[in-house]
């Protein structure tokens, strides 16, 4: 029986059928407003860890991802082919804290898209960072990097969440103490 191979021989010639042209973006996109598409696609390497587009001059105006407390963030993944060159997980995530793209270390992709779509269409990501972020003008945003199984992807800002307000339970008790005026007499 050899019926596995014959699939499996089916797979490979489809998937190389589909050609190079295939990508899938991270939303949003560095130095890209709105809705990414195709040509917004990078190739994340080592040495241009957001391909081609320029750091400095794209963080601070690029749209951003807030961070949840415990330094975990969402992200909207899009393939704009199918297969494995479309491919939906990410296989190298890096974070600069400092945002300046000349300091990454990893971050942990803690829910990863689809290695091999059979569809087009988006996904989510959750990825946690190992530190707060302290970059831009506003101090407070990080610069990721992540790229899918085929190669592509781009990089986006995200930022720290929100710190949380601790004091708006104290005032009601003031009042309460205040309520009661009345003097106990005096006893002698
Ligand atoms: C994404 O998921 C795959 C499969 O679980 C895993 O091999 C890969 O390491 C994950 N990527 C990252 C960056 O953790």
């Amino acid at each position: 029986m050899h019926f596995s191979k014959v699939l499996a021989t089916a797979a490979l010639l489809l998937s190389a059928s589909l050609g190079v042209s295939a990508h899938a973006a991270i939303a949003p996109v560095l130095g890209v407003a709105g809705t990414p598409v195709r040509n917004n696609v990078q190739r994340p390497s080592t040495a241009k860890p957001c391909g081609n587009t320029n750091i400095a001059q794209t963080f601070d105006t690029s749209g951003v991802i807030t961070m949840n407390a415990d330094n975990t963030f969402t992200a909207t993944i899009t393939n704009f082919n199918k297969g494995v060159d479309g491919s939906r997980q990410i296989v190298s995530a890096l974070v600069d804290v400092t945002g300046t793209g000349k300091s990454f270390t990893a971050a942990t992709v803690t829910k990863n898209g689809t290695k091999n779509p059979t569809n087009v269409g988006s996904e989510q990501l959750t990825v946690g960072l190992p530190a707060a972020c302290q970059g831009g003008a506003t101090k407070n945003k990080c610069l990721v990097s992540l790229k899918t199984a085929g190669g592509f992807g781009n990089c986006v800002v995200v930022q720290n969440a929100a710190a949380t307000k601790r004091s708006a339970t104290a005032a009601p008790r003031r009042a309460e103490a205040r309520a009661g005026p009345s003097r106990h007499p005096e006893i002698e």
